[in-house]
């Protein structure tokens, strides 16, 4: 079958085989190897995406679901030289950890900032804990995000503040 996919802002026209997963899409068709396959049974969340808005578990994505998608990976977030805000503040809390969990937390964080710019470290923890980190812990990525959220704070807080 052929499946319409954007993917980080650009259209690609892919033949995929039904019962083909999104993850396998991307890393083996696309060249886009940030989503990881770690359990893909569902569980780890390493392969987690940005699809129609929403993150999902890239591994439970069957081609045959897909028409159309506008697909966010972390490769869309920013490039060397040009880092995504969120990029440069997980690498100033020393967040960049393993290479398998890096990428799935920058996306779930992306989608939480996205809806709400100024989460509670509660709401910031349910968001990386769909993400399994099997070694080093989240308190620097939680850490890493919640530094954005106060940024976002203070620019609101500002833009908010009567002009005198
Ligand atoms: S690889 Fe998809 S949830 Fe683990
Ligand atoms: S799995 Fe990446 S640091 Fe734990």
């Amino acid at each position: 079958m052929r499946i319409e996919l954007t993917v980080n802002g650009e259209k690609h026209l892919i033949e995929a085989e039904p019962e083909e997963t999104l993850l396998k899409i991307l890393r083996d068709k696309l060249g886009l190897t940030g989503a990881k396959k770690g359990c893909d049974t569902g569980t780890c969340g390493l392969c987690m995406v940005i699809l129609d808005g929403k993150t999902v578990k890239s591994c439970q994505i069957k081609a045959k679901k897909l028409k159309m998608n506008k697909v966010v990976t972390v490769e869309g977030l920013g490039k060397p030289g040009a880092l995504h805000p969120l990029q440069k503040a997980f690498i100033e809390h020393d967040a960049v950890q393993c290479g398998f969990c890096t990428p799935a937390m920058l996306i779930v964080a992306l989608d939480l900032l996205s809806r709400n710019p100024v989460p509670s470290r509660e709401e910031i923890t349910k968001t990386v804990s769909k993400v399994l980190c099997r070694c080093t812990g989240y308190i620097p990525i939680i850490r890493a995000i919640e530094s954005l959220a106060e940024e976002n704070k203070r620019k609101l807080t500002s833009k908010n503040k009567p002009q005198t």
